[in-house]
């Protein structure tokens, strides 16, 4: 042990800056060893990218390199620290998109070269689930995780914080995908979600019968949405280029797509999730990512878990969408002594076996 891992091991408090770059989100935070949050900071790029209806990846990362820097420095103005007080620095580093996930990676390399401190590794989509410990205070493990998100729909079989297994994903469309696209095509306003959860409210959730993919299949736990995203399609418009922008929908017709989108979307997200409960036998759920949000989608997997015997842990609506307090699960490694070397790599696909070290 060196002079300055020794007088780490000494210290009775250790802060972790984590790093959040992996879609259109640049985000920091400092949190401690005791999972204490000492400052979060999110930049949103949604303005930059509510005229295309969804994220421009070249947009994306190119924003993330003007921003980096600043959101850094307000984090570690905010928890009223230096540089020199920080103990390590975390990164999520899958899965995501390249460009943007190539800021965070470099930026927190440089920091752990410079401050001569560990550099660790965090899943995006572990951390999405993590959030639930952020906010529960407690040991949530074992339990099952699903990750509902503008690019990811998976379950998870998470044995303890840091092994995960995925049991099902989308073969497709993600759910959050899913909400973007549909919205954009009532005239609805980006970002999706929170948009077609307003216009549910007036609309009648049986008025279209929309498909529910996999939804009697009790072996699978995968999910689609694409198939559901074509038949919003068809009941407004038939086959070929469309410039949904121009279609004259009467506002009672997009709440009642939006009310039967939104419940086919719901169904299925909670079958999926009860029947992976008795597959694996565990007793909590615990669901993180944006369309964790989704005020239908909570209230649809309390019912269920209400009339079954297992806990329900959603995470706070300030930690559904990407954020770096979630990437705490980092404070793990870090208790378990484990490190990444500074070839660390981003890995945009998803990871069906989720380790320890990114490397192993
Ligand atoms: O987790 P997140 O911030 O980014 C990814 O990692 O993908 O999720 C963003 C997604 C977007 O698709 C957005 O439309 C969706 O979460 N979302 C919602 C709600 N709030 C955000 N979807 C449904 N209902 C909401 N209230
Ligand atoms: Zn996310």
């Amino acid at each position: 042990m060196n002079q300055t891992a020794r007088d780490r091991s000494q210290k009775a408090t250790l802060r972790i800056l984590t790093i959040e770059t992996t879609c259109d989100e640049t985000a920091a935070a400092i949190v401690t060893d005791e999972l204490k949050v000492l400052s979060s900071v999110v930049a949103s790029q949604e303005e930059l990218h509510r005229r295309f209806g969804g994220v421009v990846p070249e947009i994306a990362s190119r924003a993330h390199v003007e921003r980096i820097l600043p959101v850094i420095e307000q984090t570690i103005q905010k928890a009223k620290i230096g540089l020199s007080d920080l103990d390590a620095v975390a990164v999520a580093t899958t899965p995501g998109l390249a460009g943007s996930l190539l800021v965070g990676l470099m930026a927190a390399k440089t920091l752990a070269l410079a401050l001569e401190i560990p550099l660790l590794s965090v899943d995006h989509l572990q951390a999405h689930i993590y959030a639930c410990r952020m906010a529960a205070e407690k040991n949530v493990f074992p339990c099952v995780g699903l990750v509902v998100s503008g690019g990811h729909t998976s379950l998870y079989d998470c044995r303890s914080a840091m092994e995960f297994e995925l049991l099902g994903s989308t073969v497709d469309d993600a759910a959050g995908e899913a909400f973007d696209k549909v919205a954009s095509m009532l005239g609805l306003p980006y970002p999706g979600g929170p948009s077609i959860q307003k216009a549910a409210e007036q609309g009648d959730r049986e008025a279209y019968a929309l498909p529910r993919a996999f939804l009697r299949d009790s072996e699978r736990l995968d999910f689609s949405f694409s198939g559901l995203k074509t038949a919003v399609r068809y009941q407004l418009t038939g086959p070929g280029r469309v410039n949904f922008s121009t279609l004259d929908i009467s506002p009672q017709k997009v709440a009642d797509l939006a009310a039967s989108f939104q419940a086919a979307v719901v169904d299925c997200v909670v079958a999926k999730s009860v029947l992976a409960l008795a597959k694996t036998g565990r007793e909590r759920l615990c669901v993180g990512g944006g369309v964790a949000a989704n005020a239908a989608l909570r209230a649809a997997l309390a019912y269920e878990a209400d009339n079954g015997n297992w806990e329900l842990i959603t995470a706070p609506l300030a930690l559904c969408t990407d954020n770096a307090i979630m990437g705490a699960i980092a404070v793990e490694k870090l208790q378990a002594g484990m490190s990444e070397s500074l070839r660390l790599d981003i890995r945009p696909g998803l990871i069906r076996k989720i380790r320890p070290l990114a490397d192993a």
